[in-house]
């Protein structure tokens, strides 16, 4: 069950989160962040989403890719259930507040801090004097995402744990430096039964746009067959499913399946295995097979119908992006003003 979201400081509750458009958006992104994006607009909570275009071309994207994966992310995003008159939704690079902020976080965070993120260990590997800098900053100008509209939560898969921990580091070292509560503590939302979504080629591993197996993914763009295909050849075991959780211990691509069809059914994990118990994957692949394909193909019907209008998804964006720049213009001015730059033009 989800928790009930509290805010432990004197800052009103806001939601923000943001996806890359640099592919297009997998079950992965469903169930560990998009879900959960739905579900607190639902619960009337203020949110706002993100398309983020500039931590996109932290790895080189060709300019007309992006700009469909853009408009496609932000079709995904309305299929699955944000209503753009309820959240905001817009891409990053229009509300330039981001990248000022960003700038300034730079300035705040330490070497050490940056040097620690798995993420980028994990994405430069060996080749870390040939990556750009800006995948090394990237995760201050996450921590700047949030802290420009002083949001209090960010809903988001386990992987982004670490650079939220790092976003919260940021906040207190501004706060101390200034001598000012000016930025929230952040808390990161990390719930559902597929916080970790993984590859259906190997159990081991995340599931991921950038996977160059397109087997290994589920993509919100697969019709109906590819999806049923996919599931049924995703990679398992030779055992029948146990009748506890702890029987799946050793068995990730097994468990990784549980997880799935919980997620999907909005049951626990603990419920599907006690609903499966015995059951071969033989019988459990076409069940969750069936699953998926009612869950997600009203969704990418949806994505596709969106995407014959691209000037509708630009105007929602751009509409979007005004909203998202009336709130966090002010709060940079105000950093401005704490951080000693005379606004000279409004003066
Ligand atoms: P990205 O696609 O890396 O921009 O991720 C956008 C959001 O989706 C973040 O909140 C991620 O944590 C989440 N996400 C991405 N891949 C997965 C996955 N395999 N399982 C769960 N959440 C994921
Ligand atoms: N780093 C996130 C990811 O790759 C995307 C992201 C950028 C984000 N800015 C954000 C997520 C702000 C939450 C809040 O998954």
């Amino acid at each position: 069950m989800p928790s009930p979201v509290q805010t432990p400081q004197a800052f009103p509750t806001r939601i923000f989160s943001g996806i890359q458009p640099s592919g297009g958006l997998t079950l992965g992104n469903y169930l560990g962040a998009l879900q959960r994006f739905v579900e607190k607009q639902d619960e009337g909570i203020e949110t706002i989403y993100c398309l983020v275009d500039m931590h996109a071309i932290t790895t080189w994207q060709d300019p007309a890719k992006l700009r469909h994966a853009t408009r496609e992310a932000a079709a995904g995003f309305i299929a699955a259930g944000i209503d753009p008159a309820r959240s905001i939704l817009f891409n990053q690079s229009q509300v330039t507040a981001h990248v000022e902020l960003g700038w300034i976080f730079n300035c705040v965070a330490r070497m050490g801090w940056m040097s620690r993120m798995t993420q980028f260990k994990d994405k430069a590997g060996k080749n870390s004097e040939n990556v750009s800098l800006g995948l090394y900053a990237y995760p201050a100008l996450m921590a700047a995402d949030i802290m420009a509209y002083k949001a209090t939560h960010v809903p988001v898969g386990e992987d982004q744990k670490q650079h939220l921990e790092l976003c919260r580091d940021i906040a207190i070292k501004f706060n101390n430096d200034y001598g000012v509560n000016f930025f929230p503590i952040v808390e990161p939302v990390i719930e559902g039964a597929a916080t970790r979504v993984m590859s259906l080629r190997d159990g081991t591993n995340k599931m991921s746009k950038s996977d160059p197996s397109d087997q290994s993914r589920i993509n919100l763009t697969d019709d109906a067959d590819t999806i049923a295909k996919k599931i049924r050849k995703a990679k398992s075991d030779a055992d029948a499913l146990p009748d506890t959780l702890d029987g799946l211990k050793d068995r990730p691509e097994a468990r990784n399946l549980v997880n799935i069809f919980a997620a999907l059914a909005n049951l626990s994990p603990t419920q599907v295995i006690t609903q499966y118990a015995g059951a071969q994957f033989g019988t459990f692949k076409p069940a969750l097979a069936d699953l998926a394909v009612e869950k997600l193909s009203p969704i990418t019907s949806e994505m596709t119908r969106l995407m014959k209008d691209p000037a509708e998804i630009d105007r929602i964006l751009g509409a979007g992006a005004a909203r998202a720049d009336a709130i966090a213009r002010p709060i940079v001015d105000q950093v401005y003003d704490i951080i000693g730059m005379i606004r000279s033009r409004q003066v």
